[in-house]
């Protein structure tokens, strides 16, 4: 075989050798080697060469290929072009180019260098202790959340915390009341586990309480936003929280509180959290480090109610155990030698500058156009198209030439009456801005019917 292929005999050697232990090959002391007789004959139907990828013959997938009922369900979830580019206006995106990395790469070159057992072994499946106490006092001194840190659950985002409270908290059927509009990956999260949405209306008081006995009997879980509401932007209101609490206590439902980007306000300061007004342990917790420090970081947290502490503990481990320790080593050095808090502050003058450019560029180009609603807080602010306009058109077109913008109408389970770009100012500067609303009045005119004003 050496001589016919022009190869070495050890490389001819080498190969029986591996089919061997393999066992793909099968030796007869004294007459040779052949192809061993477990294999099966279909498995020497080759295929023409021209179906033939590269060197591996192609997969032919015949046979039914179902996936589960919940996969599908998340199938339908329309795709959304205005999430494939970073640039001007994608939301969720904080302002990268001003995270102290060399603050940062110096901590993790520090704790990267220290090898130590805790951080190389497996861990918690709650987290590493020492950030879930930087975690718990941060919480208690910022957000008025009532917890130690016995309740931090660490995640890989509030994404995770959303889907290990929805595994924990919900049986396929259980009804889960949503804001509408509302954030989507909370829907994705609460149908991954076949649960029923039901979604309740909203006014400038955030989710319409009173509204929930009329939709529903037996809700499990109520998820809202109550900060800063997604995407709408309003806080929800105290007589709210109270009667939202009242219902959780009295029918021996959750509430999921999402707490995602509260961090940023810039007429006030930040509004407590519904978590701290709650005395019975009803409120799930979820808060993140994607916004205030980076999306990929992919480091998050829920609070969870004591009573919960051990069935949240055990759905993690069974989810992926727990999350990278050095990285939660890296960030609890990062809050305790304050440089957290200073990053915090630093970004509340950031973005309020933002949100100013993005507020006057929009009145400039699109003023009598548009109406802008939800620039109070956090890091995107809602453009209200005319009556009439199809959003996920304009923000189709947008993406087309380089914009992200994101249409109200992704946030609706049920047709929405009006159309709006949800528009992320974290990541863009004022030249960004600028150019973007330019770009963008070009796609709402486009398809904004001719008579609006
Ligand atoms: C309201 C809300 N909740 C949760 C998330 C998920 O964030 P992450 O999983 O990155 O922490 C986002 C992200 O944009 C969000 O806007």
């Amino acid at each position: 075989m050496a001589a016919e292929l022009q190869i070495s005999r050890l490389s001819v050697f080498n190969a029986y050798e591996q089919l061997h232990s393999e066992g793909y090959l099968e030796a007869f002391a004294g007459s040779g080697t052949c192809v061993a007789r477990t294999i099966p004959d279909d498995a020497f139907a080759f295929l023409p060469a021209h179906k033939r990828k590269g060197s591996q013959p192609a997969t032919v997938e015949s046979g039914p290929r179902n996936v589960s009922k919940r996969a599908a369900a998340l199938l339908k979830a329309p795709s959304e072009v205005w999430l494939h580019n970073l640039g001007a206006f994608r939301v969720s995106l904080p302002a990268l180019d001003h995270f102290p990395i060399d603050v940062w790469s110096e901590l993790v070159a520090r704790h990267s260098r220290r090898q130590s057992r805790v951080i190389m072994a497996y861990g918690d499946a709650m987290g590493y202790l020492p950030f879930r106490e930087a975690i718990a006092q941060y919480l208690s001194t910022f957000r008025a959340v009532r917890c130690d840190a016995s309740q931090i659950l660490v995640t890989t985002g509030s994404q995770q915390g959303l889907q290990i409270s929805a595994q924990v908290l919900l049986d396929p059927k259980d009804e889960v009341l949503v804001e509408e509009p509302g954030y989507p990956g909370a829907r994705l999260a609460f149908t991954s586990v076949a649960a029923q949405l039901l979604p309740v209306p909203l006014d400038g008081e955030g989710m319409i309480v009173s509204e929930i006995i009329v939709r529903s009997r037996h809700p499990r879980v109520a998820y809202v936003t109550p900060s800063h509401q997604y995407p709408l932007g309003m806080t929800m209101s105290a007589a709210r929280r109270m009667s939202l609490l009242n219902w959780a206590v009295r029918s021996g439902s959750w509430i999921i509180e999402d707490d995602y980007d509260s961090e940023y306000r810039f007429g006030s300061r930040p509004i407590a959290s519904l978590q701290g007004l709650d005395m019975h342990g009803r409120v799930v917790y979820i808060g993140t480090f994607s916004k205030v420090l980076f999306p990929a970081l992919r480091l998050g947290y829920v609070v969870v109610p004591k009573a919960l502490v051990p069935a949240f503990s055990a759905v993690r481990d069974a989810a992926d155990i727990f999350a990278s320790t050095l990285y939660q080593a890296v960030l609890t050095d990062f809050i305790r030698e304050g440089h957290f808090g200073r990053h915090i502050r630093r970004m509340r003058m950031l973005y309020m500058d933002r949100r100013t450019a993005l507020v006057n560029a929009i009145r400039n180009q699109l003023g009598d156009i548009v109406e802008v609603i939800g620039a109070e807080a956090g890091m995107h602010l809602v453009a209200l198209l005319p009556m009439g306009t199809d959003d996920a058109s304009v923000a189709k077109h947008a993406a087309e030439n380089g914009i992200s913008a994101m249409p109200l109408s992704s946030c609706y389970l049920k047709p929405s009456k009006r159309g709006g770009l949800i528009l992320g100012y974290g990541g863009v500067d004022a030249g960004q801005i600028q150019d973007g609303i330019l770009k963008l009045r070009i796609s709402v005119n486009r398809f904004r019917p001719s008579k609006s004003v």
